[in-house]
């Protein structure tokens, strides 16, 4: 980035703080173990308090720091912006950068499948404009007030994701980033935990619209069984926009073939008339309906959805969620889908279905768990041997409390092994696979599929494998 993102007095009437000495800050950050020369450093209370970096983020660089009180033995030359509480200044520079952008902003929310979106529009609009997106899944009441306020004044498009965990949590996120065009990538019973029932999840995401800006458009899945309930809260919160995508035969974007070949998905699309031949190297009809998704909201956007396909086409995976790597064995390969990263019941099943036309010798399925489900988690786990049965898996690994209840219900011949986590299941694994195999690897964060994965790979964060 080249000028300064946030000038001393900029911040400071963002924040509605005081500067002790001028400064320019290039970028925004919230953690020292990724700060960069340069940045505003935002001392937050959070699950350790950012106090206690400050020294270290002028070490590496940093241009000043924003505090609520002054960290103990600071020199006094150190340029501080001095607020009543941190993350209440973080929020003003999010609400300031967006106020003085002339971006068209598009937040992404759903229950699954709101990064893939987010990536893919970033993509597809980074082809047409200069185009802000976090690099990560910054999506809480932190991470959307610190996208915002790295959003560099000159961007054309921003994208923004909204998340939550509980109820109230998206309205005053999509407050602060006020989207021209709100997507709801579809709604699931995924983080139920703190809900009573799907319904409070479709109106939770619905909330999205009530930052939505005057005159703006809201991308529903018309697949989802929620839809309808959805289009009517467009209608109760004034939204005159409603597009619609997904197989349906109404929908504004309707998926109308698709087909994997290898590890590509080929799908022709029609979006109001308009005929798209879309090519995407991720394998999966879910990836062709997030992509529906997308053109959706890069037409409501303004932009151009033709010229979004290639952008779309040269998209890769990120690292644990799908890409594809080699396990070297003694005697020859096998091929590791490592879906490390994330792990739900709606994209459980869809990386089944990815499985089941996988091109391999045998398809293994490892699995560790998946968390945020509450009381349904049980339930939920035991659901997946369904979908495991259809896929024509022909060994499932498992790991953790909750993949045990799944293990148990497997038809013995399917069954390739348990442990009780994923540091343990890794050597039955290893002993397990062949060359020719095609090998899932899934699971919650938490879960720790991706060591297990790396392992497999042949490599280890540490260095060694
Ligand atoms: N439309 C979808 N339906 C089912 N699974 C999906 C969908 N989109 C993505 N996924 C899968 O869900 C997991 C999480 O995807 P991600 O885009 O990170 O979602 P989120 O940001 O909502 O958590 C990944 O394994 C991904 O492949
Ligand atoms: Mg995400």
């Amino acid at each position: 980035m080249t000028g300064a993102l946030w000038s001393s007095a900029e911040a400071a009437a963002a924040t509605g703080g005081v500067a002790s000495h001028p400064f320019a800050a290039t970028g925004v950050s919230i953690d020292t173990r990724s700060l960069a020369a340069g940045d505003l450093f935002v001392a937050l209370n959070d699950t350790r308090d950012g106090h206690d970096f400050v020294t270290d983020a002028f070490r590496m660089g940093a241009a000043a720091a924003m505090v609520s009180a002054d960290p103990p033995g600071l020199g006094s030359d150190r340029p501080l912006l001095r607020v009543g509480d941190t993350l209440d200044g973080l929020r003003g520079l999010g609400r300031a950068a967006r106020e003085r952008s002339a971006a068209t902003v598009i937040g992404v929310t759903g229950s699954v499948g709101k990064t893939s979106t987010k990536e893919a529009l970033a993509a597809a609009l980074g082809a047409q404009g200069q185009t802000h997106a976090a690099s990560a899944s910054y999506n809480n009441h932190i991470g959307v007030p610190l996208t915002l306020a790295r959003m560099p004044p000159a961007s054309q498009f921003a994208v923004i994701e909204i998340g939550m965990n509980h109820p109230g949590e998206i309205a005053p996120l999509a407050q602060l980033a006020r989207p021209h065009v709100a997507v709801i990538t579809t709604v699931e019973a995924v983080h139920i935990e703190f809900f009573a029932d799907e319904e409070g999840i479709a109106d939770e995401k619905a909330a999205i619209m009530a930052g939505l800006e005057p005159g703006g458009a809201v991308v529903l899945n018309r697949d989802n069984r929620h839809f309808e309930r959805l289009a009517a809260a467009a209608h109760a919160y004034g939204v005159g926009r409603v597009l619609s995508f997904g197989t349906d035969e109404r929908a504004d974007v309707r998926l109308r073939a698709w087909s994997t070949e290898g590890w590509s998905t080929r799908a022709h699309i029609t979006l109001l008339g308009r005929e798209l031949e879309l090519v995407l190297a991720t394998p999966g009809v879910h990836a062709a309906q997030n992509a529906c998704a997308v053109l959706a909201a890069v037409f409501a956007a303004g932009a151009s959805p033709e010229a979004a396909l290639p952008a779309l086409a040269a998209l890769v995976p990120p690292p644990g969620r799908g890409r594809r790597r080699p396990i070297v064995l003694a005697d020859g390969e096998a091929l590791l889908l490592d879906d490390s990263y994330n792990a739900s019941p709606p994209s459980v099943r869809a990386a089944l279905a990815v499985l089941a036309d996988a091109p391999g010798v045998r398809r293994i399925a490892v699995l560790g768990d998946m968390r945020e489900l509450g009381a349904r988690g049980e339930e939920e786990h035991r659901g997946l041997a369904g979908p495991i049965l259809a896929a024509r898996i022909d060994h499932v690994f498992c790991c953790g409390p909750l993949m045990r209840h799944l293990y148990d219900a497997l038809p013995a011949g399917l069954r390739g092994g348990y442990a009780p986590d994923s540091a343990a299941l890794l050597p039955i694994v290893r002993l397990a696979v062949r060359p020719g195999d095609v090998v899932l690897v899934k699971g919650s964060l938490g879960s720790r599929m991706g060591p297990l994965a790396d392992a497999l790979a042949g490599e280890s964060k540490g260095g060694k494998s």
